[in-house]
């Protein structure tokens, strides 16, 4: 998969995986990242499905509605990507944090969904439920940021919440943060998602 790797400078942080939006690239979350954790390694990943010219990490039906079989494959694949990431850039694949945003917080879910040790920890700018027809793996141990807006079309306030519960059942530690904005990524989220790293995953 199309990505960028930068080696951060202490060796103790996690990786932060970067996952953009719909219609992003890879260049999109630097700068995110280097508001979270300028010290951590950095590995941003271009989704490879193609909308109308838009990247994504996964198929959808229709705005909202996700082509589940695909999203099962396209999560198979990241998963893989990975591994053999940690492999040939020799990180510790048990010490990763995904920063997604939209449909890149999509995947980070449906990553957490699917895989036990996926990820260390997330956080999630304006998640969706990324499927309701699998049994989650047993999350204990995980801590996942949830940023969220109270008048979000994309991602209403009840699918948070329901997310929010299906992480917390399987037992993740969830913060929800609330902005009172739409589908957009405001700057006091980003501040309350790198408060929640700072005390959570990095104190
Ligand atoms: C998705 O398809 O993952 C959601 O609709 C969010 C988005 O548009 O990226």
């Amino acid at each position: 998969m199309k990505h960028i790797y930068q080696q951060g400078t202490n060796a103790a942080a996690p990786v932060l995986v970067l996952l953009h939006g719909t219609g992003g690239t890879e260049r999109d979350l630097l700068p995110l990242a280097g508001r979270i954790d300028p010290t951590a390694s950095v590995l941003s990943i271009r989704g490879n499905v193609l909308e109308n010219g838009l990247s994504r990490y996964f198929r959808r039906l229709a705005e909202g509605v996700f082509d589940e079989e695909d999203l099962v494959f396209r999560t198979k694949e990241l998963h893989d990507f990975l591994d053999q990431a940690a492999v040939d850039y020799g990180f510790d694949r048990e010490n990763l944090v995904a920063i997604g945003y939209s449909n890149g917080a999509n995947i980070a879910g449906s990553l957490m969904f699917h895989y036990k040790d996926a990820f260390r920890g997330a956080i999630l700018h304006h998640p969706m439920v990324p499927l309701r027809s699998v049994e989650l793996p047993d999350m204990t141990g995980i801590s996942c940021f949830i940023g969220a807006g109270r008048n979000d079309q994309m991602c209403p306030p009840q699918e948070t919440e329901e997310l929010q519960a299906m992480l917390s059942g399987a037992g993740a530690a969830v913060s929800v943060h609330w902005e009172n904005y739409g589908h957009q990524l405001t700057g006091s989220e980003v501040d309350a998602a790198a408060a929640w790293y700072a005390e959570v995953i990095c104190p």
